[in-house]
């Protein structure tokens, strides 16, 4: 398939056209990464300034890094929470939280660990654990015991030179909800993702460098039983030359121009 896109992003029609398509398929998967939140101020992964140009995962997020040092681990995951606290869902997020509340076939499938899905759910009245958002690599406002596995929410601020957190249950130390390199992910999680990707007509992959898999894998469920990709990117990704658009530009403008309401009836 050739992708197609605008010279300096998608023009006018073609945003159009594809409002209507998007609006009109019968199944909607709408897959992020960490792109989309970057309007909001939150850094990406991959970039030239992103996450993993400034530290090594191999130091903080992986379970070897949790065992050799806690304490900088949840000293990382603090300063990121509480960064992450200081910024708002943008209009990426909201048009995307919209189409949840207004369809019930539309699926969002997040890499995204930034709670900010969720929080623009909240802002339009939705809960911020709809069951048809996935996250597929967990939550910054989650801690997982490392002993009896029980999973309870976490906001506050923590100090490491003090005791870090432990389980009220069993004792063992609590560890950040979200998925490290060299982990599964929740089986049943990526389970409804690859089914509802398969069942959708349309697959938008928004916001990712699409290099970490099986989450990278989902869109390919929609190509393998028909469906098409719209890829939203201002950088091409190994997923560009599967899809069937792809238009060049911040998600923040280019999703609502996607989701926009005024194709709801279409
Ligand atoms: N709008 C849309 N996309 C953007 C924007 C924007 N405003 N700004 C940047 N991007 C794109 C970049 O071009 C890049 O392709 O977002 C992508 C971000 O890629 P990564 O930093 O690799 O983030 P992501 O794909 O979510 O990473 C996957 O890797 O380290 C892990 O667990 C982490 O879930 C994360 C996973």
């Amino acid at each position: 398939m050739t992708g197609r896109e605008g010279p300096i992003g998608p023009e006018p029609d073609l945003l159009s056209s594809l409002r209507h398509r998007v609006a009109a398929a019968r199944g909607l998967v709408i897959l992020t990464g960490a792109g989309v939140s970057a309007e909001s101020g939150v850094p990406t992964f991959r970039d030239t300034d992103g996450v993993w140009s400034r530290f090594r995962p191999e130091d903080l997020a992986t379970p070897e890094a949790f065992r050799s040092d806690p304490a900088r681990v949840w000293e990382w995951y603090d300063l990121r929470r509480r960064a992450i606290a200081t910024c708002e869902p943008n209009a990426g997020h909201r048009a995307i939280a919209k189409a949840l509340l207004r369809r019930e076939n539309v699926t969002l499938v997040t890499q995204n660990v930034d709670g900010l899905h969720g929080r623009a759910m909240m802002e339009l009245g939705g809960s911020p654990a709809h069951p048809r958002i996935l996250e597929l690599h967990g939550t910054l406002f989650r801690v997982r015991c490392s002993g009896c596995q029980q999973e309870v929410p976490h906001v506050e601020p923590v100090d490491v030179s003090r005791l870090l957190p432990h389980c009220g249950e069993c004792g063992g130390l609590f560890r950040p909800a979200v998925v490290w390199f060299g982990e599964m992910l929740p089986e049943q999680t990526l389970d409804t993702a690859f089914r509802r990707a398969s069942e959708a007509e349309i697959c938008i992959v928004a916001g990712t460098s699409a290099v970490v898999h099986p989450a990278a894998s989902v869109p390919l469920a929609t190509l393998r039983a028909g469906g098409r990709l719209i890829e939203v990117n201002p950088e091409p990704t190994p997923l560009s030359s599967h899809a069937e658009w792809t238009l060049r530009g911040p998600s923040a403008v280019l999703l609502p121009a996607l989701l926009g309401e005024e194709a709801a009836g279409a």
